[in-house]
């Protein structure tokens, strides 16, 4: 995993289930980071963005080849170990194969099936491993109230109990991405005073858990993200990134590296 400073932001690419072939996902990678390092034949990477590509399952192995300046992670996990478990994969396989990082709670998963428990198994299997959690959160609905966001209690609810039994410790090693059901793959994204309300939220609750360690603990957004509202979402919100779903896959990813590209110029 690269080292980085405090204050990092994290641009976060979420392939879902793309692209449809090996080859496909080889070309898109080597693309995603010759684009970001500039065309350069040694990538030089800014150490102030922490890019990490969450490809399937099958396509893990492409991305870590591919670079050693980004990080590598899964979309999903199993919590056990080993055994009689059909179709799963375990955390520790994951970073066998050099992911350091995993997405968990994704509400696509969640919608089928995933609750706030196995959600917690999960991150604790990636932090016994060292890994680093990206746990998904986010309401349905947009709901306003006279023109004021309400922040839906049920992301406590996701926080808390996907946080069960974590110390503070390996609390440092988590991260949230505040994802609003209603904005992922729709082209709407939140308003960024919303994004700032709800990261004061997610803050209060990470501090009532664990104190500072819980404040330092990175939020991000997701949710239509993309090269024109990129440095919008975070300049005002005190977001610490972004979880990229269909800008990172589009175009031979022309998308993803346009929004490293305008952060790094217009927010760093
Ligand atoms: P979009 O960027 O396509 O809205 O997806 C967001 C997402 O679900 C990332 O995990």
């Amino acid at each position: 995993m690269a080292q980085h400073k405090n204050n990092t932001l994290y641009l976060v690419a979420n392939w879902k289930m793309n692209p449809t072939t090996y080859k496909q996902a080889e070309s898109l990678a080597q693309k995603t980071v010759h684009g970001i390092g500039g065309g350069a034949q040694d990538t030089i990477f800014d150490s102030r963005i922490n890019v990490v590509i969450c490809p399937p399952f099958p396509y893990v192995s492409i991305v870590s080849d591919v670079s050693k300046d980004v990080d590598v992670g899964a979309q999903n996990c199993f919590y056990e170990d080993a055994g009689a478990y059909t179709g799963e994969v375990s955390s520790r396989m994951l970073k066998s194969m050099g992911c350091s990082y995993c997405i968990v709670g994704h509400s696509e998963r969640r919608a089928m099936g995933e609750t706030n428990g196995m959600v917690n198994k999960k991150v604790l299997a990636l932090l016994q491993e060292g890994m680093r959690p990206i746990i998904a959160v986010g309401e349905h609905t947009r709901k306003a109230d006279n023109g004021t966001v309400m922040v839906d209690p049920m992301i406590k609810r996701q926080i808390t109990d996907a946080l069960a039994g974590v110390n503070e410790r390996q609390a440092k090693r988590v991260i949230i991405a505040y994802e609003p059901v209603w904005a992922i793959g729709t082209g709407q994204s939140a308003d960024p005073d919303d994004i700032l309300t709800v990261r004061i939220f997610i803050q209060k609750t990470l501090h009532t858990l664990y104190g500072q360690a819980g404040i330092a603990i990175p939020i991000l957004y997701g949710g239509s993200t993309d090269s024109n509202n990129a440095v919008v979402l975070l300049k005002n919100t005190g977001m610490r990134g972004l979880l990229v779903g269909g800008a990172s896959v589009k175009e031979d990813a022309k998308e993803f590296i346009a929004m490293y590209a305008t952060i790094q110029q217009e927010l760093l």
